[in-house]
């Protein structure tokens, strides 16, 4: 991998679901390069691809046509075994509806990516506890899931996608359950942890309270993006509205 790979390049991307009565175009096209060092906001209406957008890039999803490479490693080539070690090693995601396992404490749901890329669970647990620590939940390390309010499951979350160090962590509307102050600790963690000189974080949001956090925000619409605007210097996270102007 050459030093200007980006973490993310996606070419074209097309992505159909056939639901048996229809067909849904959810990528129409998509063009997007995600720097190294980079936080990459995208943003845009109810339904118009977003999650389709990031589950392709995380290699949830394979797309239909169109080339989707992550540090240079074009996940549909690869074989489902090393697609999910590369995903296990590289790729943390927060998802929308946070997907903790029901039966498993906060410290246990935390620890998984460690223990799936080999360590021993006593210590994968005890490394999990000091990242619930981080995002504020030190003290419920031994709650189960249904113990937890919506805002507290989706910081286990966050904290179960930061725990292996990814060097791509990818959000689906990670502030959405979070009140305003929790959600701007939330984000600086984020960016302080996953955003370096060999890391990027994607974030998928609504959330116009967050996007003077981000580097670049991208516009999508039905399927497409529409717009990439770089992201204000002179605004300070959490105080604007407007967080983001036109570059074209
Ligand atoms: N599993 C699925 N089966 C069929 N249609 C889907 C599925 N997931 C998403 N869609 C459709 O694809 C389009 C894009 O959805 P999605 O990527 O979830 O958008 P967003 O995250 O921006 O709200 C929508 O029209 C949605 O209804
Ligand atoms: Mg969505």
């Amino acid at each position: 991998m050459s030093d200007n790979t980006p973490a993310v390049l996606c070419q074209n991307v097309v992505k159909t679901y056939d639901t048996g009565s229809q067909q849904i175009t959810a990528l129409q096209g998509i063009d997007l390069e995600v720097h190294v060092g980079e936080l990459m906001m995208l943003v845009g209406p109810s339904g118009c691809g977003k999650t389709t957008l990031i589950s392709v890039i995380a290699g949830i999803l394979d797309q239909d046509s169109g080339l989707c490479r992550v540090f240079g490693e074009d996940l549909l080539k690869l074989k489902n075994d090393q697609k999910l070690k590369f995903r296990a090693q590289n790729i943390g995601f927060v998802f929308q509806a946070y997907n903790l396992l029901p039966t498993l404490n906060a410290a246990e749901n935390v620890s998984i990516p460690l223990i799936i890329n080999g360590m021993k669970r006593r210590e994968a647990v005890r490394k999990a506890a000091a990242v619930l620590e981080q995002v504020g939940l030190g003290d419920r390390a031994d709650a189960l899931p249904a113990q937890l309010s919506g805002g507290q499951q989706q910081r286990v979350a966050i904290a179960r996608a930061l725990i292996h160090s990814p060097r791509l962590i990818v959000c689906d509307e990670p502030t959405s359950a979070l009140d305003h102050e929790t959600g701007m600790h939330v984000l600086e963690l984020l960016k302080a942890v996953a955003v370096d000189h060999s890391r990027a974080l994607v974030i998928v949001t609504h959330d116009a309270r967050i996007f003077g956090f981000a580097d670049r925000i991208a516009q999508m619409d039905d399927g497409k993006i529409v717009r990439v605007q770089q992201s204000q210097p002179s605004n300070n996270p959490g105080r604007t509205e407007q967080g983001a102007h036109d570059v074209t």
